[in-house]
């Protein structure tokens, strides 16, 4: 049986319980960073801890113990759950406090945290995967690692019942990223994907494979393309934590199209599985 971390304690899975009043199950008050695990080492860690205290700044959210007492705790339930390769997640929530939109600045947060065992999706990663192309209804905080992830699950739950692994989601013409991952467009050799502003959230995969395509000398521009360009993309996939990268080969629903799996989308996957051992 795995444990969990709760606050500052190890609890066994079955008997881990959360405060009624968490302003996280009220009003998804609180910010969550998932790290892949290889061979029981954290992946890209030191990254997705500056981005977790980037979106606590954004939020007012302070933490009720140093970030290094964090690390230390879910390093140490890694290690008790002996977890090898798969995820580690955790999330901060405000703090408990009876219902009231407004906060006061005195809560403690509640950190929680599990790992699950999980293999790369290398059938994914093998032989693409489809997207249906939809509305992005997100707020204008994208950028924020929040727990409040409705606008996204209502797109993921959409892709699944019309036949598809993921959502593409646009705002006007313009593709923003999936509902979980982000998305990429090779034309004429050059890859594209959305500047990090307030519409995405800067994935740490995407920043890994920003480095990687600079290391492969492969033009990577932070620039955002539309619908209209996806009929003359080349290549295109997406990538996140659990994930890594993965092929795209059919989109449908706002625009149509069918994708080869290209060369450059081949030579990342390739220099992302060397980088991981
Ligand atoms: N999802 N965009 C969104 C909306 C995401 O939720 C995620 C991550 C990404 C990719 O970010 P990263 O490369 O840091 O994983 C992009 C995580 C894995 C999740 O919610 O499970």
């Amino acid at each position: 049986m795995d444990y969990v971390l709760i606050k500052n304690e190890f609890v066994r899975k079955d008997q881990a319980y959360i405060d009624f009043y968490d302003r996280g199950y009220y009003f998804g008050d609180g910010i969550y960073e998932v790290i892949r695990v290889y061979n029981g080492i954290p992946f890209l860690w030191e990254e997705h801890f500056e981005r977790l205290q980037r979106s606590a700044r954004e939020l007012d959210l302070e933490f009720s113990q140093p970030v290094d007492d964090m690390k230390k705790n879910i390093l140490s339930l890694i290690a008790k759950n002996n977890l090898q390769n798969g995820i580690v997640y955790f999330q901060i929530t405000r703090g408990e406090q009876e219902r009231n939109h407004l906060y006061p600045r005195t809560l403690s947060s509640v950190l929680t945290a599990f790992t699950k065992e999980d293999d790369s999706p290398v059938s994914l990663q093998e032989n693409g995967i489809s997207l249906w192309a939809l509305d992005d209804i997100r707020w204008l905080r994208c950028d924020i690692k929040t727990i409040n992830l409705l606008g996204n699950v209502m797109a993921k739950r959409k892709a699944e019942d019309e036949g598809c692994h993921e959502a593409l989601q646009h705002r006007g013409n313009i593709v923003t990223e999936g509902s979980s991952t982000n998305v990429y467009l090779v034309k004429d050799g050059t890859i594209y994907t959305h500047p990090a502003n307030h519409y995405i959230l800067n994935g740490i995969t995407r920043l890994f494979i920003k480095q990687l395509a600079s290391e492969e000398g492969i033009s990577f521009q932070e620039e955002a393309f539309t619908l209209e360009d996806i009929p003359a993309a080349e290549e295109m996939f997406i990538s996140s934590t659990s994930h890594e990268l993965v092929p795209v080969t059919k989109i449908k629903g706002s625009v149509t199209k069918k994708l080869a799996i290209g060369p450059i989308t081949r030579r990342l996957q390739k220099a992302f599985a060397s980088a991981e051992n």
